[in-house]
């Protein structure tokens, strides 16, 4: 995404959206540069080990924890996993994973699925859910 100015908009609880993309509680502050698909895999990789790897597997098979496995989870709809037992939010939700979808989940779960007991409060640098993001599309 190329916009000249830094995107530094306030935005109301509830309007979050990439193209103001600081989420309800203020957190996230993008420049005009970033773009949510161009992260880094391999930065993802590590992320995804620290902050996601305690509740989801991303091996194809792997095991549903307190999230799904999320082998393959990009292009799909949200909340299908066999097996996993999902708040009625994210069943209902019709949401499909794309870099967009994913981007406002990663940087504010709650935004996207209200209600969601997924317990991870977002990522405060867009950057990082950008690499997740590259990690999550080679992981198909
Ligand atoms: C404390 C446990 C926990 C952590 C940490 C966590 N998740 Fe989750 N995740 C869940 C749960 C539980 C759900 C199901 C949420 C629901 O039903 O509302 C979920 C759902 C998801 C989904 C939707 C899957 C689907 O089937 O549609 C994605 C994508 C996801 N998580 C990605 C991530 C990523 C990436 C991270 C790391 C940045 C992460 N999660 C961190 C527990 C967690």
């Amino acid at each position: 995404m190329a916009v000249e100015e830094p995107v530094k908009a306030v935005v109301e609880l509830g309007s979050f959206s990439i193209l103001n993309p600081k989420p309800p509680g203020g957190k996230v502050a993008v420049d005009g540069d970033f773009s949510y698909d161009s992260g880094n895999a391999a930065t993802g990789a590590k992320l995804f080990k620290a902050k996601c790897a305690s509740c989801h597997t991303i091996k194809e098979g792997g095991p549903n924890m307190q999230g799904p496995n999320l082998h393959g989870i990009m292009g799909q709809v949200a909340g299908k996993r066999p097996g996993q037992k999902y708040t009625k939010g994210m069943k209902t939700s019709g949401i499909t994973w794309d870099n967009e979808t994913m981007f406002n989940w990663l940087s504010n779960p709650k935004s996207v699925i209200k209600g969601t007991n997924m317990a991870f409060v977002g990522f405060k640098k867009p950057t990082d859910s950008a690499d997740v993001i590259a990690f999550l599309n080679k992981n198909q």
